[in-house]
């Protein structure tokens, strides 16, 4: 956790006031609070006069305990407990906070930070050259499940590897629109590359469909006899067993282990040398018949498709462009990919 203290005195702006908008949003925030608990809009206000100002300065926190009728080292502790108030000038286009707790450290936030010092600046809470970007490292926020992730604003980024991270922070300098969120296939918080539980879809959709029947159903329908479900329509269809479920589910997992290819022979290639290959990924790709460089770099779209939905990753072949990369590999190895990309294969 990092020292917080208001920024010296030479660069703090004398006065502090809410422009129009935002004065006329304060009054309504504030009156959304009981009488005598005004002090509850403690923290809506300071985010407002940062959004406003890009910071957080001496005089906005006198301002803001003026208006709340608080003493200014009540708010400064606010202030200064907080970590999303910033308390010096930050980058212009994006201050990145990286997450660095446990579950996101050991996911790779050292080579996010990594990427922070080499991109922006050697030191956290210092800006670029052109004053646009800064960094910082903070404790947990909250969304490990898809470590490792940074929030840049009120908005996270998660599921990162160094590469993509690299690719945000140019897109947050040309001033694009980032996508938010998970950076892989993956919605929410759900599993990478889709549901695994839950997917009978048939039942959920009638589920959705029915539900003030079926809480009626429950409430008022007396419960069939024992006769009367005997002969119910249907009634002697029998349900599959569990263990004819299991089987079911082993042959499906045994077919999704064939191989696609035919792997050729002699030496395999290492392919974690692509860019976003780890090592469990090149045991999946060797698996499907995948060792070398020249086989990735000759993949054809029906043949990526196959190998998204056998490994359930859908985009990332062509978002990290394992193509180009193996192919360079393919043709002088490592000097070859140092030529093409301006970097070392990894
Ligand atoms: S540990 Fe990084 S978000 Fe929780």
């Amino acid at each position: 956790m990092s020292v917080r203290r208001l920024a010296e005195d030479h660069i703090q702006p004398q006065e502090f006031a809410f422009n129009a908008d935002n004065k006329k949003w304060a009054k309504q925030t504030i009156a959304k609070y009981p009488k005598g608990r005004q002090q509850s809009a403690v923290i809506p206000l300071l985010m407002r006069a940062q959004e406003q100002d890009g910071w957080v300065t001496k005089a906005a926190i006198e301002h803001v305990a003026d208006m709340l009728e608080m003493p200014y080292i009540r708010v400064l502790e606010v202030a200064t407990f907080y970590t999303q108030f910033q308390l010096k000038p930050v980058g212009t286009k994006a201050h990145i906070q990286v997450c660095g707790t446990t579950p996101c450290m050991l996911r790779g936030s050292g080579d996010l930070i990594k990427v922070c010092k080499s991109k922006i600046n050697e030191q956290p809470f210092e800006t670029n050259e052109e004053r646009t970007l800064s960094w910082e490292e903070v404790e947990c926020l909250g969304a490990c499940v898809n470590a490792p992730m940074v929030m840049v604003f009120k908005d996270t980024y998660e599921d990162l590897t160094p590469e993509r991270f690299e690719e945000i922070i140019d897109e947050f300098e040309a001033g694009k629109d980032v996508r938010t969120g998970p950076q892989i296939d993956r919605q929410f918080a759900a599993p990478e590359g889709g549901h695994v539980t839950l997917t009978d879809v048939p039942a959920r959709a009638q589920s959705a469909r029915q539900p003030a029947k079926k809480a009626d159903a429950k409430t008022s329908a007396p419960k069939p006899t024992a006769k009367e479900k005997a002969e119910e329509p249907g009634a002697d269809v029998k349900k599959p067993s569990k263990t004819a479920k299991k089987a079911a589910a082993k042959a499906d997992n045994e077919q999704m282990k064939e191989p696609l290819f035919e792997a050729p022979e002699g030496q395999k290639d290492d392919l974690k040398l692509i860019s976003g290959v780890g090592p469990v990924l090149e045991g999946k790709l060797n698996d499907l018949g995948i060792t070398t460089y020249a086989q990735v770099a000759k993949l054809t779209k029906k043949q990526i498709a196959e190998v998204d939905d056998r490994l359930s990753f859908k985009g990332r072949i062509e978002r990290d462009d394992w193509k180009a990369q193996a192919k360079a590999l393919a043709k002088g190895g490592a000097e070859e990919y140092r030529r093409v990309f301006g970097k070392d294969p990894r």
